[in-house]
């Protein structure tokens, strides 16, 4: 299977988001998106991202449940994420942390490596890849400049 990260998106940009299949979260059930979302963290962990998320096991525990919990709403019942932590407002939220077009690509391949693990049909993979690539972007809150080259002087 094939799922590939879309790049021809602009800084700043903010595309029309695809929601996934709810039948994507029907299929694996509570525990199994659970299980998907635990993967996904522990893959960060291991990434060059891995200085953005807690050291500490209880916190790291309690950023796992907040995202799957996000996840479910999302694709059904229970809005766990609003009873736990309020209205998601992901953008404002991630906005304390640098999250570079390339901190993107990392944080999306350690999805994708997670989703190959994921005993769901293809069709529904694609989905919530599709929700995953699209989403991702609104993230995006700092570029790294690359410094306009230098004119030598002619005199
Ligand atoms: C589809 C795109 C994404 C979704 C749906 C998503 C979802 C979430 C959710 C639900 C939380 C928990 C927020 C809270 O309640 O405090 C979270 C936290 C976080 N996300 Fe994302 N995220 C996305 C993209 C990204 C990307 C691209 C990065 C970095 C490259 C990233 C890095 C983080 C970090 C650093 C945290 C905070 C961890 C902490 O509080 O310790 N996210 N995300």
């Amino acid at each position: 299977m094939q799922l590939e990260i879309q790049h021809d998106f602009r800084f700043g940009d903010r595309p029309p988001v695809p929601k996934p299949d709810p039948q994507f979260y029907q299929f694996l059930g509570e525990e199994g998106l659970r299980k998907l979302v635990s993967r996904h963290y522990d893959l960060l962990r291991k990434s060059r991202l891995r200085k953005m998320f807690p050291v500490d096991e209880e916190a790291f525990e309690l950023d796992k449940r907040n995202s799957a919990d996000f996840f479910i709403q999302l694709m059904g019942v229970p809005d766990y994420y609003n009873q736990r932590r309020g209205r998601p407002a992901l953008v404002n939220r991630h906005s304390t942390f640098p999250i570079t077009p390339s901190g993107r690509d990392v944080w999306l391949s350690c999805y994708r490596e997670a989703l190959l693990e994921t005993p769901v049909p293809d069709h529904l993979i694609h989905s919530f890849w599709n929700y995953l690539n699209v989403f991702s972007v609104w993230m995006v809150n700092s570029y790294t400049k690359i410094a306009p080259p230098t004119t030598k002087s002619t005199q």
